[in-house]
């Protein structure tokens, strides 16, 4: 399998926030944040492996900013790393200002997917060559949050995150 670019996988998903979409305070609801993450993170996902994915694991979400209603709201979504048979893929969040066409980055989050055949089991995935700086910097570290998110999810032993290790010797 020949090797991808990060961009090969760029979705990019925009839509308005509705009424039905908010919490008391007029702002976008997280689990529906989360759901349109999910969806543009999936898209990815496939993109980059041209197999069904599955969500393994939410590894990282920040709501740093509220998303008001009536928002134009961007997600965007690259697979960051390729492992044997799973994907880390990196969200950034934006809103549009409605008057200058400003984009303001809200949130950004981490997902996991791994790719399975038709009966659910993991399958190979072409490998991810980074190009640009934040490419490459999100790619280096995607490695310890993949152990990390091991880890926590009780798959490894704490001793053998060796990348984890390393932050602290
Ligand atoms: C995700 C799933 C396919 C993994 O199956 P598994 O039997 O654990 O398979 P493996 O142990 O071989 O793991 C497969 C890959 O996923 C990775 N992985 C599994 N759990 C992970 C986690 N919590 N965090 C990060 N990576 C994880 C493994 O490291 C491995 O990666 P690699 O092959 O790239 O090295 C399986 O758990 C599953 O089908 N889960 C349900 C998925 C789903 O329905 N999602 C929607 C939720 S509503």
């Amino acid at each position: 399998m020949a090797p991808k670019t990060p961009e090969q996988s760029k979705t990019t998903m925009t839509d308005l926030v509705l009424p039905s979409e908010t919490n008391p305070l007029n702002n976008l609801f997280g689990g529906e944040l989360l759901a349109r993450m999910d969806r543009a993170a999936s898209i990815a996902a496939r993109r980059h492996s041209r197999r069904i994915v599955v969500t393994a694991s939410v590894n990282h979400v920040a709501f740093n900013r509220a998303v008001p209603l009536g928002s134009v709201v961007t997600v965007e979504a690259k697979v960051s790393r390729a492992f044997k048979t799973s994907m880390e893929v990196f969200l950034d969040v934006w809103i549009e200002d409605r008057e200058s066409g400003v984009r303001t980055k809200a949130n950004e989050a981490i997902y996991t997917f791994v790719a399975v055949d038709e009966t659910g089991r993991p399958v190979a995935i072409p490998e991810i060559t980074p190009e640009s700086e934040l490419e490459k910097a999100r790619y280096d570290a995607a490695l310890r949050r993949k152990q990390l998110s091991l880890v926590l999810a009780g798959k490894m032993k704490a001793h053998d995150a060796t990348e984890l290790k390393a932050l602290f010797e």
